[in-house]
């Protein structure tokens, strides 16, 4: 028995995607424009392979073109960069996706800084990460713009909750702790090295879990009424031998804590994917008024 607000984030997701379609529509009527968004994807990681999938499918869908990249993993980074500026140069990309982890011979910081920051749908080039950081208009990295939509879904005024985030990474961590800061949220991101984490944890009215470790996160850590957002999604495999999808959050027994939580799967992932279109449309939108 779960007492949580279970949050809904596939439809959440799914009114967002309507909305971008809305707003394609809107571009192409009043400018001719229609939004294009390309991925890159180096090697054949099979997660890798199923985003890529997943993301061209969403864009199409949304009524946006979808450019795939697929390079074999020996690619070379020149030749990867060389990419990268044929995709700054075209008038048809509006976004540029490269996936992530890239093979361990490119250097990923290389690739995201040749970037056109107007282009990095991603949010993950330093002059966006700078905009942000200074609360300046910019295309914010997509999971962490999802978990704070899915956060305001249960609470439309986040101002001056305690907020713990759990995990720095550049891709979730970090960018998460801006954007809750943004809403006016104390801001604690705990990590690997943080002391006592428990303790920490309790503190929390709203817990962003962004480790990677499977069920870390205990309901015991969780303050009641809080709201948590499990960002993590891994496959494991239980004691009767069946494989299934967890996150970061022990969620049976956190819902009976929580005021509302995300479930995995369901939750944050696709509102990854609805926030990369509306920075895709955001990005086409921009151009279009330059
Ligand atoms: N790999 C895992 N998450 C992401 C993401 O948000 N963007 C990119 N480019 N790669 C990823």
């Amino acid at each position: 028995m779960s007492r949580a607000t279970i949050i809904d984030g596939k439809a959440i997701a799914e009114t967002l995607r309507r909305e971008v379609a809305a707003g394609v529509s809107d571009l192409k009527r009043a400018h001719g424009i229609v939004p294009g968004l390309a991925v890159v994807l180096v090697g054949g990681d099979p997660a890798s392979q199923v985003y890529v999938r997943t993301k061209s499918k969403a864009t199409t869908d949304a009524g946006m073109l979808s450019f795939e990249h697929k390079l074999p993993a020996e690619t070379a980074e020149p030749a990867l960069l060389a990419l990268i500026a044929e995709l700054n140069g075209r008038k048809d990309v509006h976004g540029i996706l490269v996936q992530l982890p890239l093979p361990k011979h490119i250097d990923a910081r290389h690739v995201i800084e040749a970037i056109d920051p107007a282009k990095d749908v991603d949010g993950f080039h330093p002059t966006n990460v700078g905009r942000l950081a200074s609360g300046a208009h910019a295309l914010a990295p997509c999971t962490p713009s999802g978990c704070v939509i899915l956060a305001k879904s249960v609470r439309n005024d986040l101002a001056g909750l305690e907020a713990v985030i759990i995990g720095r990474s550049n891709v979730v961590g970090k960018p998460m702790a801006q954007l809750l800061l943004a809403e006016n949220c104390t801001v604690t991101i705990a990590h690997s090295r943080t002391r006592d984490l428990a303790s920490v944890v309790r503190r929390a009215d709203l817990v962003v879990a962004a480790v990677g470790r499977p069920e870390m996160v205990r309901g015991s850590w969780i303050k009641p009424g809080a709201i948590v957002i499990d960002v993590g999604i891994q496959r494991i495999v239980s004691a009767d031998g069946k494989s299934h999808l967890v996150g970061d959050v022990a969620f049976d027994e956190a819902a009976q804590v929580a005021g509302a939580i995300t479930p995995v799967p369901g939750g944050v992932g696709p509102m990854t994917v609805a926030c990369l279109l509306r920075n895709t449309l955001q990005a086409a939108n921009a151009i279009a008024r330059a």
